[in-house]
C-alpha cells in the first residue's frame, strides 16, 4: 500500500467515525461528550451505560511526515531556525495588521519595537501599555522613561539599543499577556532577535525572562545572572526587574542597579 493509499484510508476511517458520532447526536468528543438525542442520554432510573464505541478498525497513523510549512501554519510557530537574512522590515510586513490572537480587538497600534537594527544590546519587555498603544512606540510611558534612565546610567544611548516586547499588542488594563497571546506573538520576537543578533539581551520581568530562557523559574531567582539565550548560541541574557515593578517597589532599584552594572561589565568584556 502506498503512503497515498494509507492516507486515503485514514480519511475514510475518520469520516466513518464522524458519521457514526453524528448519528448518535454527539457534538463533542472528550470527557464532556454529550449525546444530543435525549433517547441516548441515561435516564435517572436507567443504569448509566457507556456510549457504545464505533466498530471500526484502529486508526492507522500514516508514516507521512507533516510538511514543514503545514506544521508552521497549524501551530503558528516560526521556522526552527529563523532566517537571519531577512530584515526587520520583512518581519514587520509579515506581522501586518495582526489578528493572530484576541489582543487585536482592543489595541490601537501594534508596537513592533524600535532602535538600532545592529544593536549589541537589546531590551525585551512584556507588552505595550496605554502610551505605547496610543503611539505605536515601545517604552515611552513612565516605565519607559525609567528604562531610558537605566540605559543612560550605564553610559549607553537609548537609540543605540533595540527595544521590543513579548507581545506587540496591548493587553487590556495592562494585565500580563496570556499563554495563547505569547504563543502567537513569540515567533516575531525570535525573528527580531535572529536578525539583530545582539551580544546581550536584558529581559525585563517574568514574561520576557521565562520566554527567552524557556524556563518557569521566576525573575527574583534569575535576575542578575548571565544566561544563554535558549534559541541561538552565542547570545547571552541578563534578566532584571521590569521598570514598572521598580516604580511600584523603589527599594528594588538597588538590585536592578547591580544587574545593570553586570550588563555594562559584560559589554566591556569584563564579565564572561
Ligand atoms: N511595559 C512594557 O513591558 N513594554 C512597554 O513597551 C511599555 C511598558
Amino acid at each position: 500500500m502506498t503512503e497515498h493509499d494509507e492516507f486515503r484510508e485514514l480519511i475514510q476511517q475518520a469520516k466513518a467515525h464522524a458519521e457514526y458520532y453524528q448519528m448518535l447526536g454527539i457534538t463533542h468528543i472528550g470527557s464532556s461528550a454529550v449525546a444530543q438525542d435525549a433517547s441516548l442520554r441515561p435516564t435517572p432510573s436507567a443504569p448509566v451505560t457507556e456510549i457504545p464505541k464505533p466498530i471500526a478498525p484502529a486508526v492507522i497513523i500514516p508514516k507521512v511526515p507533516m510538511p514543514a510549512e503545514l506544521s508552521i501554519a497549524l501551530f503558528d510557530e516560526a521556522p526552527a531556525a529563523p532566517n537571519a537574512n531577512e530584515t526587520l522590515e520583512d518581519i514587520r510586513r509579515d506581522l501586518g495588521e495582526c489578528q493572530r490572537c484576541k489582543l487585536w480587538s482592543t489595541r490601537t497600534n501594534i508596537v513592533f519595537g524600535e532602535g538600532n537594527a545592529q544593536a549589541q544590546l537589546m531590551f525585551v519587555g512584556e507588552g505595550p501599555g496605554a502610551d505605547e498603544d496610543a503611539s505605536g512606540r515601545p517604552f515611552i510611558g513612565r516605565a519607559g522613561q525609567l528604562l531610558t534612565k537605566m540605559i543612560e546610567a550605564i553610559e549607553i544611548k537609548r537609540e543605540d539599543v533595540y527595544i521590543a516586547n513579548v507581545v506587540k499588542s496591548r493587553p487590556p488594563n495592562n494585565r500580563a499577556p496570556e499563554a495563547d497571546e505569547i504563543k502567537a506573538c513569540r515567533p516575531f520576537l525570535w525573528r527580531q532577535i535572529a536578525v539583530i543578533k545582539p551580544k546581550l539581551i536584558v529581559t525585563l520581568g517574568n514574561p520576557a525572562t521565562q520566554l527567552l530562557l524557556e524556563t518557569k523559574i521566576g525573575i527574583s531567582q534569575l535576575r542578575g545572572t548571565l544566561q544563554d539565550y535558549a534559541r541561538t548560541p552565542g547570545i547571552k541574557v541578563i534578566p532584571t526587574f521590569h521598570p514598572a515593578y521598580l516604580l511600584r517597589s523603589p527599594d528594588k532599584k538597588r538590585e536592578a542597579w547591580e544587574d545593570l552594572k553586570k550588563v555594562r561589565a559584560f559589554l566591556r568584556g569584563e564579565l564572561e
